[in-house]
């Protein structure tokens, strides 16, 4: 090929590419004349009278969502009712027993509510002290850079009260997410860029699709809040180092957890195991080769999908579930109908409840177990020391990816294939280190019945004042969960896709 025959190539591989970027592609929204805001205005009103449209769709993060559109995550919708996690997933309270999250767990609403909600949640779940703020308010990283050691370690209700009182109740404000003077996307929050940074990444190189996605990586991600001697907390930071953006892996986070001071954060009662914990991976679950991140998706491009106002085009603030917003962000890029779409997601969704149950109880089994061995020792029976190890380690492993999976708030959706793997690791490990103890405990002259009883009427409705509801329809019938493996699957399989719609 001649030197013009090289360019001509190459122009029909660069119109190519466009032709497949416009195609796919989520349009912009128009460029927006900025206003500066001045400096150290938090207030979102006042932001609002410079932009008025984003402002009224933030402002709609208050309103309930028509109900029945989401079968998992039904959030805040016109049922008006919060749902219980704990309730839906009944094997939750028994391994979270020992602390706050084995007390209250619920299912996230509209950002509107994040203080709200916190400062409402069963007190146990605020014993962190200040260092819970840090991705409530926007005043944290003031507040931090204000009182140190002490944001971290003095009691919630104290910290909170040094928020200004007219924004007590503020969420995620626009602040947070954009720079007041160019309105482009900023990360206010040292976590995340400390987080970037020990992976090796610049937050400042970051470019703009990508800070489609860091902006919620701010909050929707899960971290480490170490203690010190006294239990005090003295930090908040994110479990990534040796991890690479695009790869972090549950196996990196889980060694960081076990490696960092959070591993005994608290104590499982029924293992008697000081141990650390996973919060809402949505950030890590799905940048972690997930066919919509290597498609170049942002958080962005489906939960604040553009819409029409009038005669302009924004990004809709009023950030939800796809599916309670009629899947406009994934009409950008699919042809298929909502419908088709909706059913996609909850195919996926019920495949990965159906790991979360076969998962999440193995490992119930094996706690059981453990609380069974060490009555036995109590009572002056030898357990094997060798076998009794390998199996804690084991659950150990087991038990992570359980809360890894059963914290990602997508339910599957946001990885699939990852989130498969994940938890068919997690049984095999969990089941595996229930044949070892068996073993052990045979050894050690202790007979045990084929299904282990998990008492978990107790664990569910044993939980204070707080404890909500227990909701019958999420009444999990064979808590041995020898029915669940023996009958086939139920989801609702993947109907054929329909002819793409006429443009
Ligand atoms: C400052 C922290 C923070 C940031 C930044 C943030 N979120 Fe959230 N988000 C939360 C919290 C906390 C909740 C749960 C609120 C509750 O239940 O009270 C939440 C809830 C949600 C929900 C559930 C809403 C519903 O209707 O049930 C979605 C979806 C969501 N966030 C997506 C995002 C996306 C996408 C971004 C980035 C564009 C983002 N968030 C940025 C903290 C944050
Ligand atoms: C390809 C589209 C897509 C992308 C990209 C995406 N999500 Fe989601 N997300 C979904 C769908 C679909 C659900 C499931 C909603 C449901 O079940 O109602 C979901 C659920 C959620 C929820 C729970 C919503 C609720 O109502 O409780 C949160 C929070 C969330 N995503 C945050 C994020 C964050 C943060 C990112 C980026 C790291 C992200 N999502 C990227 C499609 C997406
Ligand atoms: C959770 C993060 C978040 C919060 C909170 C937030 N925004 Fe945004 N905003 C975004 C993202 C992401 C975009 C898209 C930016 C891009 O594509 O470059 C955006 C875009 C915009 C734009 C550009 C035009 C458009 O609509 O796409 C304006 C103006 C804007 N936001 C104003 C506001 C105002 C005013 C507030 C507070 C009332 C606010 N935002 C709160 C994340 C946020
Ligand atoms: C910015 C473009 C874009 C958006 C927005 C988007 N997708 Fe996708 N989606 C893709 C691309 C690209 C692929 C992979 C190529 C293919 O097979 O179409 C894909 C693949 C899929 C797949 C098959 C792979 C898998 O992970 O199971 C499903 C299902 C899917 N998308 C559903 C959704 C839903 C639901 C939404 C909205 C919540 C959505 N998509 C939003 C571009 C997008």
């Amino acid at each position: 090929m001649n030197r013009k025959g090289i360019m001509i190539a190459l122009g029909l591989i660069v119109l190519a590419g466009a032709a497949w970027f416009v195609a796919c592609a989520p349009p912009k929204s128009e460029p927006v004349k900025t206003v500066a805001i001045a400096d150290g205005d938090f207030d979102p009103a006042n932001w609002g009278k410079a932009y008025p449209l984003e402002y009224e769709s933030w402002q709609k993060t208050k309103d309930p969502k028509p109900a029945g559109m989401s079968k998992y995550k039904k959030g805040f919708d016109t049922d008006n009712v919060i749902y219980d996690k704990l309730s839906e997933f009944p094997y939750m309270p028994l391994l979270f027993n020992g602390w706050g999250f084995g007390v209250e767990y619920n299912e996230p609403r509209g950002h509107h509510y994040m203080l709200i909600d916190q400062l409402e949640i069963d007190p146990s779940r605020l014993k962190a002290g200040g260092a819970c703020l840090t991705c409530k308010t926007p005043y944290a990283p003031m507040l931090q850079e204000k009182y140190g050691a002490n944001y971290f370690k003095d009691p919630y209700i104290d910290m909170h009260a040094k928020i200004p009182p007219n924004f007590q109740k503020l969420g995620v404000a626009c602040v947070d997410c954009h720079d007041n003077k160019t309105l482009n996307p900023k990360l206010s929050r040292w976590t995340l860029n400390q987080a970037l940074t020990d992976m090796g990444k610049d937050p400042k190189t970051a470019g703009r699709q990508e800070m489609r996605s860091l902006v919620c990586a701010q909050c929707h991600v899960t971290y480490i809040i170490p203690k010190d001697a006294e239990m005090k907390s003295t930090a908040v930071f994110f479990p990534w180092q040796g991890s690479k953006v695009g790869d972090i892996s549950v196996e990196n986070i889980i060694k960081v957890i076990k490696s960092s001071p959070a591993n005994g954060e608290w104590k499982q009662n029924v293992t008697g195991f000081k141990v650390g914990f996973i919060r809402h991976p949505e950030y890590e679950f799905y940048s972690r080769n997930s066919v919509h991140w290597k498609a170049n998706v942002a958080c962005a491009d489906c939960h604040m999908p553009y819409m029409k106002v009038g005669a302009n085009k924004i990004s809709d603030h009023d950030v939800t579930s796809p599916l309670k917003n009629n899947l406009k962000g994934c009409q950008q890029c699919h042809t298929e109908t909502p419908q088709w779409l909706k059913d996609q997601v909850t195919a996926i969704q019920d495949r990965t409840v159906s790991l979360m149950n076969r998962s999440g109880y193995a490992c119930a089994v094996t706690a059981k177990l453990f609380e069974t061995a060490h009555k036995a020792q109590e009572q002056g029976k030898k357990i094997d020391e060798a076998l009794y190890n390998q199996a804690k380690d084991l659950y150990l492993e087991a038990f992570y990816r359980v809360i890894f999976i059963g914290a990602e708030n997508s339910v599957g959706f946001h990885n699939p294939t990852e989130g498969g793997r994940i938890l068919g690791d997690a049984v095999a490990l969990a089941m595996r280190a229930e044949a070892l103890l068996r073993q052990a405990l045979t050894k050690a002259g202790v007979e045990l019945p084929a299904d282990i009883n998990l008492e978990m009427v107790k664990y569910v409705n044993d939980r204070g004042v707080k404890k909500l509801k227990f909701r019958p329809e999420f009444e999990f019938k064979d808590p041995f969960g020898i029915q669940e493996m023996l009958t086939p699957v139920k989801f609702s399989g993947l109907p054929a896709a329909p002819a793409p719609k006429a443009k």
